[in-house]
């Protein structure tokens, strides 16, 4: 009986630390963020980052940005080429030299706690929340990049 009673409270321990440590993947955690945050400016109608930087105006004046709605298009501003642009764009300032938030901070949620709740689920997936450029990134800070999918 004693051994049964450990046996259950190692497991039920095993699991609380599972739970906890519950990965934050992009199907589960970012993708329904990034549809109802992102795609509307970012989704498939969108031109590939290099098709975008060609005519930066033109789309522009259409109000839309690169395409990102995809796992592998939303890795290429976090690794490379675009290394820490999501970083950049999404930081609410305190990870930033300037302090200043980015870009597409705002475009995080509705209100300010939607916005931090959200931020904060990006940094948890990025796992190394790192701003800098590709010609400054290190070996060690990419590795660290968790982003799963
Ligand atoms: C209202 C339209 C709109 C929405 C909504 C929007 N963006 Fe953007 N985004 C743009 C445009 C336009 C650009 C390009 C202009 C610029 O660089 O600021 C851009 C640029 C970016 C960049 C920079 C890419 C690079 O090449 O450096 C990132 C990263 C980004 N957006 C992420 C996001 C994320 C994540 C969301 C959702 C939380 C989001 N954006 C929501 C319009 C939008």
């Amino acid at each position: 009986m004693k051994k049964l009673v450990i046996g259950l409270g190692v497991m039920a321990f095993v699991w609380t630390v599972q739970a906890q440590a519950a990965e934050v993947t992009w199907q589960k955690d970012i993708k329904p963020i990034f549809d109802k945050q992102c795609a509307g400016c970012h989704g498939k109608d969108s031109p590939e980052a290099a098709e975008f930087k060609k005519d930066k105006k033109k789309w522009m004046d259409k109000g839309i940005g690169m395409r990102m709605d995809t796992y592998s298009h939303l890795l290429a501003f976090v690794g490379w080429p675009d290394a820490g642009a999501l970083m950049r764009r999404l930081d609410d300032g305190s990870g930033k030299a300037d302090k200043k938030a980015g870009n597409m901070y705002e475009q995080l949620g509705d209100n300010e706690a939607e916005r931090k709740a959200n931020l904060d689920i990006f940094k948890s997936w990025v796992g190394n929340w790192n701003t800098k450029r590709w010609s400054d990134v290190s070996k060690e800070e990419l590795n660290s990049i968790k982003a799963k999918y």
